[in-house]
């Protein structure tokens, strides 16, 4: 059996009417989320490893005073969550391109879904709740301004 591939500005059917083109949609959020990806990505780098020091000046230091500022939390958060979906959409993409495999291609689509969701809570958990003064920070290390000190 042959596959037909319509011409591209082929109109939709009928059929598909009033439903929502969830590929249509998936197509966007990769081209949106790529622009936001390019600033919020480059402005990291820029400020982590061009300003002031450079790359020297990172150290547990550095994220602390990173992550007691609302806007960096939210930063860091926004370009978590953007990159897990638009990487994840993506690798569907290419799951659904080349895994002919019906069984195969559930597992993988499974197993990508899985990853995002779990990475996704775990960074913004962290992120939220990073607290530079945890206890599991041994005394010695810990930073100037910590109760123990
Ligand atoms: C610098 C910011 C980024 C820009 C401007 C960007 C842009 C894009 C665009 C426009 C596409 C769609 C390509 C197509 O449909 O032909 C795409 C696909 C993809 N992106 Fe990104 N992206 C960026 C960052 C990332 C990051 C951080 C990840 C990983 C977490 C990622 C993973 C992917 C994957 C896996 C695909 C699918 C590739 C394919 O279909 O062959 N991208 N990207």
């Amino acid at each position: 059996m042959s596959t037909i591939i319509e011409a591209p500005r082929t109109p939709r059917e009928r059929s598909s009417k009033g439903r929502v083109n969830w590929e249509k949609w998936g197509w966007l959020y990769m081209r949106l989320s790529g622009v936001l990806l390019l600033i919020l990505i480059f402005g990291h780098l820029f400020v982590n490893l061009v300003l002031g020091e450079g790359i020297k000046e990172i150290d547990f230091a550095f994220v602390a005073g990173k992550y007691a500022t609302p806007f960096w939390q939210w930063w860091d958060v926004v370009m978590l969550w953007l990159a897990m979906i638009h990487g994840s959409n993506g690798m569907r993409t290419i799951v659904n391109d080349y895994a002919s495999h019906r069984t195969v291609r559930r597992v993988l689509l499974i197993g990508i879904a899985a990853a995002a969701i779990i990475l996704i809570v775990l960074g913004t958990l962290v992120v939220f709740t990073f607290d530079p003064c945890n206890t599991f920070i041994p005394a010695d290390q810990a930073l100037t301004f910590c109760p123990v000190n």
